[in-house]
């Protein structure tokens, strides 16, 4: 077993340093004319090439270097003549670490379809179009942390099993013990949760938002970033039934801190994705292209990718309210002319993803926060306002995403809170320790919940949820 230091492909990409004795580990991408092997280690998009000299290696070795197989080499570091390349390895010694059955492996060095790469999850990774959308999703990840701890925010871990629907939608996994065939039931034929594992009924969680208003009013100002689960039977290209979300709540603060604060995070994220995954971003720009030259032109965007990145970053987003919107999208053409599959006829009616990109990409031609929901269309915690019939909600919608993040102003009134609660049947006792806020010290406060596979959907240009997140959780879907 040889043990010469490994120099990654990123690092040696960039190195000069010529005639130095290099050792390069990877998997090879593709192996041509018996003399030049493409290996990729992951540090970086692109590959080093490394050449063989064939008349000086034992030909079964050669035969050996299949796409996909994990080698080991070592040689001399020269300036490359080759196009497309600075520099290469002239190979000196070569080991095969792990073989690649070229009949078997499933990644042939052309293209694939998304579809194709996400039934074989478990080694999508190694192309292209995949290195590069995890890269960008590290990256975005990476900046959230740091965007929030420069700021003073508290990172905080909320729990993943819950007792509470923090949304109310109902839509939850329950977790349980309890032998589902047989479970012990009361007298009633409900099922005793008093003999599950946790004494009651428990669930995976929604939201870690209740949670964080705890810490809220005590750190000021906290953040969670975590996993939640929805049970909602949506197979679209934007949901998923796990997702992460990013969810800072700030004490002493209204909608608009809210607001100012959700428009800096996601232009502070996408950023730092230009500034740091520069070829990863041009890569994902070209494979964009690529992909729209099969639609009608008048579907393809206007924008490429790294344009549309920077418009978001150089223009305020656009605030409304709800109110306002419906005006807009009732008076507009696609309304009037029916292109609506959901047509907005009256006030209190909920927003479809059409609503949402039609206000994004025809209307403003920009971000878009829209605030001032119907109460009856959100959730029982936001603070009403005066007018008895809206709440202070905010959704931002993006171009091609549709809702990115949604929050709110909290209702820090006891009273204002428990009614709501009463009326739109949350039970009170189980989330007594959330009414406790608004009797300790209650103060104004607000927060949202940013889905990040939507960010990193927006940000990478994919066109499906499932293809930005490692190993997708939807209906029917639960491989690897
Ligand atoms: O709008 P939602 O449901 O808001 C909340 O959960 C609040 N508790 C957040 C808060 O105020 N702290 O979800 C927030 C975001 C959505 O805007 C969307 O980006 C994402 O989470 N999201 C999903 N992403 C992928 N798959 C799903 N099924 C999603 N559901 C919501
Ligand atoms: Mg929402």
């Amino acid at each position: 077993m040889k043990t010469e230091k490994r120099i990654k492909v990123k690092d040696l990409l960039n190195s000069t340093a010529f005639g130095s004795e290099v050792t390069v580990k990877g998997w090879v991408r593709t192996f041509r004319n018996n003399q030049f092997i493409a290996i990729n280690d992951g540090s970086t998009i692109n590959n080093i090439q490394a050449v063989v000299d064939f008349s000086s290696m034992d030909e079964t070795l050669l035969k050996r270097l299949t796409t996909g197989a994990a080698i080991s080499v070592t040689g001399e570091l020269i300036e490359s003549l080759g196009k497309g390349q600075k520099v290469e390895v002239k190979v000196k010694q070569l080991e095969i670490l792990g073989d690649s059955d070229a009949e078997k492996f499933p990644l042939q060095p052309k293209k694939h379809s998304l579809e194709f790469l996400r039934e074989i999850a478990h080694l999508r990774f190694r192309t292209n179009t995949f290195n590069a959308v995890f890269k960008v999703r590290h990256a975005l990840g990476y900046a959230i942390h740091k965007f929030f701890n420069d700021r003073g925010f508290v990172y905080l871990h909320t729990p993943i099993i819950s007792a509470s629907d923090a949304e109310g939608a109902g839509e939850l996994f329950r977790v349980t013990t309890l032998d589902f065939n047989n479970p012990p039931r009361l007298e009633n034929g409900e099922v005793d949760f008093k003999q599950d594992f946790f004494g009651k009924s428990t669930n995976l969680t929604v939201s870690g938002q209740l949670e964080a208003e705890l810490a809220a009013m005590a750190f000021g100002e906290v953040y969670t970033f975590g996993p939640t689960f929805r049970a909602e039977n949506s197979n679209t290209t934007r949901h998923l039934a796990e997702f992460w979300m990013i969810e800072p709540e700030v004490a002493f603060a209204d909608l608009t801190d809210n607001m100012n604060l959700a428009e800096d995070l996601l232009k502070y994220v996408i950023k730092h994705a230009l500034e740091t995954c520069g070829d990863e971003l041009e890569f994902l720009k070209n494979r964009l292209i690529e992909e729209e030259k099969l639609k009608p032109q008048d579907e393809r965007s206007e924008l490429d990718l790294l344009a549309k990145l920077n418009f978001c970053l150089n223009n305020d987003f656009e605030r409304l309210t709800y109110t306002d919107a419906i005006e807009i999208l009732k008076n507009s053409n696609a309304n009037k002319k029916k292109k609506f599959k959901f047509l907005i006829d009256k006030w209190g009616v909920d927003l479809q993803s059409e609503h949402e990109r039609y206000l994004v990409e025809k209307h403003f031609k920009k971000p878009v926060i829209l605030t001032d929901y119907p109460k009856d269309i959100k959730a029982f915690y936001m603070r009403q306002n005066d007018d008895g019939t809206t709440v202070r909600a905010m959704d931002i919608l993006f171009p091609g995403i549709g809702e990115i993040v949604g929050g709110s102003q909290r209702e820090e009134r006891l009273e204002q809170l428990e009614n709501r609660m009463k009326e739109m049947n949350i039970p009170a006792q189980e989330l007594y320790w959330y009414l406790d806020l608004r009797k300790f010290g209650t103060a104004p406060h607000a927060g949202f919940g940013l889905g990040f596979e939507r960010l990193v959907l927006f940000v990478t240009g994919m066109t499906n949820i499932r293809d930005v997140i490692p190993f997708p959780r939807a209906p029917k879907t639960a491989e690897f």
